[in-house]
């Protein structure tokens, strides 16, 4: 491994992660053709540099199947011993409905199965619908799976501050909740983050890169139309720089960034995911992986190399004030999935 111990954290004594978890969403489609044989081989190299988290869901097409193969191929490779040095959180997306033993045991089941483990390290849970409380059941019936061993640990995505205390009061623990944010949409920040550290819960975040927004192959461009835009990733961050405060005051932001990062000698992504790393709460920061089409493996080591100092905050304050406050425009934490 290449990377400084500071690029490691423990969620929980039992569960240490790399501050970067590389997200498999982007090989569910949308965002390239995937070839599964160059996928798991650069899956390697990811583990390889110390990248060695894995994000994904039972719904992103193949990932879940990826990380078994991974998985058999890393056994012959380097033997059982090293098997878990791979951490890989699935997250189950169930459709509404009511949440009986059985429909929970089935999916976590089908999880186990795909992803060739007998336990899974920690499962998030989605919810798509507060005014059905079946939430709690689901939860509950998870919560009786773990005591059973077939899950290390329970975790949210998506989940408000309010929902995630009510899940606390019933006594069931959770260890993360995955939520957006970035440098654009700084929602965490008002509750949820405060409510994590007193309850000792990390957030896990995504959408911290914008898709690639941020990054110098955006800077200086004019608005970019929605057809220019290949993936669903950029498509979907794009309408949150909209919702925030839109192109011209996006690249004000960005011609920060980069003076900033060519103080420090490193990229635009890397200035945004340091930020986040550097927020309360936040365990670790979720960058999307286009396995076998592109790759930052290089440049995202280099988040650990440097230290943001007040200077750098203060120059990019002036900018984030400008903008609309995305609590009031969208809600609190994953409301942008409950919008009627
Ligand atoms: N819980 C949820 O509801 C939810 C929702 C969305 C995502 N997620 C999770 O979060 C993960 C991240 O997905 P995201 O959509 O939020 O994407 P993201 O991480 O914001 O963006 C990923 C893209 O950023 C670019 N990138 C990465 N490192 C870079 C660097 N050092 N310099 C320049 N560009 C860089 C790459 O673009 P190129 O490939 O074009 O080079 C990459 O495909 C997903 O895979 C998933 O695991 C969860």
């Amino acid at each position: 491994m290449t990377m400084p111990a500071s690029s490691r954290v423990e969620i929980t004594p039992d569960l240490e992660i790399c501050r970067i978890l590389n997200g498999m969403w982007q090989v569910s489609g949308g965002h390239g053709s995937i070839d599964p044989k160059s996928a798991v081989e650069e899956m390697f190299s990811y583990h390889e540099a110390g990248f060695t988290t894995w994000d994904l869901a039972d719904h992103y097409g193949p990932a879940e199947d990826f990380v078994g193969a991974f998985r058999r191929e890393f056994l012959i490779r380097y033997g059982a011993e090293r098997l878990p040095e791979i951490r890989a959180f699935t997250k189950w997306v169930p459709h509404p409905g009511r949440m009986t033993r059985r429909i929970v045991e089935d999916a976590v089941a089908l999880s186990l199965s795909r992803m060739g483990v007998d336990r899974l390290d920690l499962l998030q849970f989605h919810w798509w619908d507060y005014t059905d409380p079946g939430y709690l059941d689901a939860l509950r019936h998870l919560d009786d799976l773990q005591h059973e061993g077939k899950i290390r640990h329970l975790a949210l995505t998506n989940f408000d501050t309010e929902r995630a205390r009510i899940i606390a009061d019933h006594g069931i623990r959770i260890v993360s909740n995955q939520v957006q944010y970035s440098l654009v949409d700084r929602r965490p920040e008002k509750r949820m983050a405060g409510f994590c550290r007193d309850n000792g819960i990390s957030l896990l975040t995504y959408g911290t890169l914008l898709g690639g927004l941020l990054s110098e192959k955006y800077l200086g461009r004019s608005e970019p139309a929605r057809s220019e835009l290949g993936t669903a990733s950029l498509r979907k961050y794009k309408n949150m720089i909209d919702a925030w405060g839109g192109w011209p005051l996006f690249q004000q932001l960005l011609a920060v960034l980069k003076q900033i990062a060519d103080k420090h000698e490193v990229s635009i992504a890397n200035i945004g995911v340091r930020y986040i790393l550097d927020r309360p709460a936040v365990a670790g920061v979720i960058v999307g992986a286009r396995l076998g089409v592109s790759q930052h493996i290089a440049g995202n080591t280099r988040v650990f190399a440097f230290a943001l100092d007040s200077s750098d905050l203060s120059l990019i304050e002036p900018v984030l004030s400008q903008s609309r406050d995305l609590m009031q425009v969208i809600g609190d934490c994953g409301d942008e999935y409950r919008q009627p």
